[in-house]
Order: structure tokens, then C-alpha cells, then sequence
């Protein structure tokens, strides 16, 4: 054959893949997902990952986060089911496993960043991200508890608050409580794109969050929508917010490809529950090279646009790299 272009050129030794690689997975754009409990447990929904109590998660801090290079952590806390009440108060409280689970990480990593969820959902016996009465989840008064539990978190020494309860206008209002007190250099990472998705499953089971009644759909978006992201969108870059994400990830992509080119800030995606656990299920199936496959799809994940993935495997892709000759 005659042929001027050959493609597999760039293709022929490892050396030429690397140097062109438009895409490199590296440990300092990932964020590890934590949760802290009164007892450490395995979490059986989510294979490798554990609940650690405040005490193993110190040691885990000194032991397996002192070195480590991603960009931070995001906590979550697994509340015993009689703390939780209509009103999710334990979510307000400043001595609470969240705070506390926050200012050890702070204490023990202080070059991590940490990042805290704020939702009421793990704190709720509704099992709802917002206030329940009369079988709706209210906006305008969930978004007053929702700033008052970001404060409590910046006040445990939270370098980001994430809220991904999806109610109107939280951003601002948490953005403007947090500047009145003195906390203007907390960002805010807005869950601005959180689909009401099948794939949060096994973190529900993890957290006992599973709504009591009905599902998300009224505030979480449809799945059928991607315009409609970009609405969300412009109003949460209006708002303040520091880093906009999309989430789930991987049946996501074109929405994570989309905020790229719409947005001045940078992009998350949340590789969530089910994603991770369909992978380790495959593998330890032996259907897959679970590894591998991880790896394609975070990589995939930062080819359609995303700057920082949130995923379980974060460490454990770290360690892979490091490896890696
Ligand atoms: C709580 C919250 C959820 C997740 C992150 N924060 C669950 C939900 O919205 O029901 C899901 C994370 C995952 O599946 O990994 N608002």
C-alpha cells in the first residue's frame, strides 16, 4: 500500500505513547471519599472501603493519608439510626462525628484538603437531602439549615463544602453565611448537575440514607436531560461556586464534556457507588482486569473535560501509579 499517513506510527513503542498522551491520570486530580462512624465496619455495598471510627481514622490518617498525594479528602458520617430525626439536627452539631472527623484529618494531613458533604440526608429519618413536611422536601428552609451545617463544618476546619442536596439557591446563601462569619476562603464544590441515578445505591445501603418515602426525582435531575444542566449550571457560576460537578460519571460523560466548554471554573465528577462496585464485582468475578479497567474509565472521565474525580479508588489508583515502572 501506498500510504502517505500511517497513524500507527505514533503508536509504535511506549516511549511514543507516553510523549503523546493527551491525557494523564495523576493522583493530585483525585479525591478520596471517607466515612467515619461511632464503629469501624466494613461496608459490604462497597467492597474495599470501610467505616472507620474516630480513633482508626486517625491511624488510618497517620498511616495510609500522611504521604499520599491526592488532592483531599471528602467525609461523610454514618450516624446511628436513633440520632437521626425529622429535623436532622445531629447535622448541626459542632461536636458531631463530621466535625470531629474533620478537625483530625486537618491535625493529622494538614497538606489534604478536606472536604465535607452537606445534605441532610444521613441525618435525616426521612432519608431526604432536604426538610420533609406534609411529604415534600421544602427548598427555601432546608437551604437555611443547609448554611448553618456548612458554618459548623468550616468551623471544624472543612477547606471545601460540597452541598449536594440540589435545592435552589443554596450556593449563595451558603457562600454569603459563610463570608459573614469570617470563612471567605472556603470554597464551595456544588454538586450542580446531581442526576437522580440508580448508582448511588450501594452508598445508600453504606449510610442507611435510603428514602423512607418516594425517591429524589423532585430535586435531583431527570436523566433524560442535558440542556438542563447547563441551567443549573449558569446559576450555580452566578452563585459563587469554585468547582461545579457533575455526578454520576461514567453514564455522564457528555454532560462532564459539556460543563468543560461552558464553564470559567473547574469540573468535578463523582465516580459514585455503583460505579465503583460494578467494577470490583466484575473483577473479583474474574470477568475483567478490574485494575485496568478502573483506570480506563477515571481516564476517561478527565478526556471528556473533568479537572478532579472524586472516586473510592483514588488511593488505591495512587499506590498503582507510584507501581507502575
Ligand atoms: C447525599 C449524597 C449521595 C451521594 C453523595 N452524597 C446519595 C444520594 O444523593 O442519594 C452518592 C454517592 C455515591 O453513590 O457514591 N446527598
Amino acid at each position: 500500500m501506498n500510504l502517505i499517513n500511517r497513524p500507527r506510527r505514533n503508536r509504535k513503542s511506549k516511549a511514543v505513547r507516553d510523549a503523546v498522551a493527551e491525557t494523564c491520570l495523576r493522583a493530585s486530580s483525585l479525591i478520596q471519599p471517607l466515612f467515619v462512624a461511632e464503629k469501624t465496619k466494613d461496608i459490604e455495598s462497597l467492597f474495599d472501603q470501610k467505616k472507620l471510627s474516630l480513633k482508626d481514622l486517625r491511624t488510618f490518617c497517620e498511616t495510609k493519608l500522611k504521604n499520599s498525594k491526592i488532592m483531599g479528602v471528602l467525609l461523610f458520617a454514618s450516624i446511628d439510626e436513633s440520632l437521626k430525626n425529622t429535623q436532622a439536627s445531629e447535622a448541626l452539631n459542632e461536636k458531631g462525628l463530621l466535625p470531629e472527623a474533620v478537625r483530625i484529618v486537618k491535625e493529622v494531613c494538614p497538606h489534604l484538603e478536606v472536604l465535607t458533604d452537606v445534605a441532610l440526608d444521613p441525618f435525616s429519618s426521612d432519608g431526604h437531602d432536604g426538610l420533609v413536611v406534609g411529604g415534600e422536601v421544602l427548598n427555601d428552609q432546608t437551604v437555611e439549615i443547609l448554611k448553618k451545617m456548612a458554618l459548623v463544618h468550616a468551623k471544624a476546619g472543612a477547606d471545601w463544602v460540597a452541598p449536594s442536596d440540589m435545592m435552589d439557591g443554596r450556593v449563595s446563601e451558603i457562600r454569603a453565611h459563610l463570608d459573614e462569619h469570617g470563612f471567605e476562603n472556603v470554597n464551595i464544590l456544588s454538586y450542580t448537575a446531581k442526576y437522580a441515578s440508580a448508582f448511588y445505591g450501594p452508598f445508600r445501603s453504606a449510610l442507611d440514607s435510603t428514602p423512607k418515602f418516594d425517591d429524589k426525582k423532585t430535586y435531583q435531575m431527570d436523566f433524560r436531560n442535558k440542556t438542563e444542566a447547563l441551567r443549573e449550571l449558569s446559576e450555580d457560576l452566578l452563585e459563587g461556586a469554585d468547582m461545579v460537578m457533575v455526578k454520576p460519571a461514567l453514564s455522564y460523560l457528555d454532560v462532564i464534556a459539556k460543563f468543560k466548554e461552558n464553564s470559567d471554573v473547574p469540573v468535578a465528577a463523582y465516580n459514585v457507588s455503583g460505579e465503583y462496585a460494578m467494577v470490583k464485582l466484575a473483577a473479583k468475578q474474574g470477568l475483567i482486569d478490574g485494575e485496568a479497567v478502573q483506570n480506563e474509565i477515571l481516564t476517561s472521565i478527565l478526556r471528556a473535560g473533568a479537572d478532579v474525580i472524586l472516586t473510592y479508588s483514588a488511593l488505591e489508583v495512587e499506590q498503582l501509579l507510584g507501581a507502575r515502572p
